[in-house]
């Protein structure tokens, strides 16, 4: 006995040559944008132990690797600063002198427009206490102050050249904040990239080690449930009514559903960002023989992007790019 089908999508899939001709999604490395941390008072990279394959970077290291990243073809770099001390408002953080606007003019110096530049619009790596924001009287973080604080921070990172500012923060009104300042000071053309969607999640635990966090407690008060698909749509419309260039869902794996809708409802590009415990996940599997690393790392980064995202953050971007060309 047999069965002969008149449907047999397995035609589609039988040669690699003919897999190739029907893939619905492919990657690209100007999608891939690459996040890097430069550490103020280092002389050479030191690697970071959460995330095995990813380093602090000295502003000499950071150049030389974001030259790099240049020439690999992929879409941008994303740049966090570590600053050697910490106060209550973040001081490093608007100081023109601060680490990361030192490091982001010092890399726009080298590779100009070849690739965009972007920084990390956000206080927890300069506050002594962690949070993404300043506190008030009884130890909250305090919404609107903050946006004080990152209408000076915006004013930084322009100013050092950034051409793009990531808003990580999940303060109410940061996009339309931001906004303002940048068109008040004359920087029309500085894009803003609002993390709308972004979940209070475990898996941003390597990251807090390699940005040497000092947060005692959580960040629910700011950022999304991970159980609320709703409510990440509502952030996401915020965010593109108060004027963000492009808009984020964060993490990425564990939140696909919330970029698909992301990807149906937005006029402007949805990007994705695969957070550092997506990243050391797959390699701690990985270094156990416990998956194919790299058909993993693939694969990840192509489901990210099947469902929605435009672009994609991912700490393998380097990489992935060198196997695409
Ligand atoms: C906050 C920020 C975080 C990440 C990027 N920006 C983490 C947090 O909210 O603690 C996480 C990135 C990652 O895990 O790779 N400024």
């Amino acid at each position: 006995m047999s069965e002969t089908p008149r449907d047999r999508p397995r035609r589609l899939r039988t040669t690699p040559a003919m897999r190739r001709l029907v893939a619905e999604t492919r990657l690209h490395p100007a999608e891939l944008i690459l996040p890097m941390f430069v550490r103020e008072g280092l002389t050479a990279p030191s690697p970071i132990g959460s995330m095995p394959g990813v380093s602090h970077h000295s502003v000499d290291s950071l150049r030389r690797a974001v030259a790099e990243a240049a020439e690999a073809g992929i879409g941008g770099v994303m740049l966090f600063g570590i600053p050697t001390s910490k106060d209550a408002v973040g001081s490093g953080a608007t100081d023109e002198n601060g680490i990361l606007n030192v490091a982001t003019r010092a890399v726009v110096e080298e590779v100009g427009d070849a690739i965009v530049v972007q920084t990390d619009l956000c206080l927890d790596e300069f506050t002594d206490h962690g949070h993404c924001g300043v506190l008030d009287a009884r130890g909250a973080v305090d919404n609107d102050a903050t946006l004080l604080r990152y209408r000076d921070m915006a004013i930084a990172q322009a100013s050092a050249g950034s051409q793009m500012l990531g808003l990580s923060g999940m303060m109410d009104g940061q996009v339309a904040a931001v906004r303002e300042e940048l068109d008040d000071h004359g920087f029309f053309d500085t894009a803003v990239l609002g993390y709308a969607a972004k979940y209070a999640s475990a898996f941003y635990g390597p990251f807090r080690e390699a940005v040497q966090s000092s947060l005692q407690g959580d960040r629910r008060s700011y950022q999304l449930d991970p159980g609320n698909r709703r409510e990440g749509t509502r952030e996401l419309l915020l965010d593109i009514e108060q004027g963000a260039d492009v808009v984020m869902v964060k993490p990425a794996m564990s939140y696909l559903d919330v970029l698909s809708d992301a990807a149906a409802l937005s006029p402007v590009p949805v990007w994705a960002y695969q957070v550092s415990g997506e990243y050391a996940m797959i390699e701690a599997a990985a270094a156990n023989g416990w998956i194919d690393r790299r058909r993993a790392i693939e694969e990840s980064v192509v489901g990210i992007r099947r469902a929605g995202a435009d672009a994609v953050l991912t700490y393998w971007a380097v990489e992935l790019a060198g196997w695409l060309r």
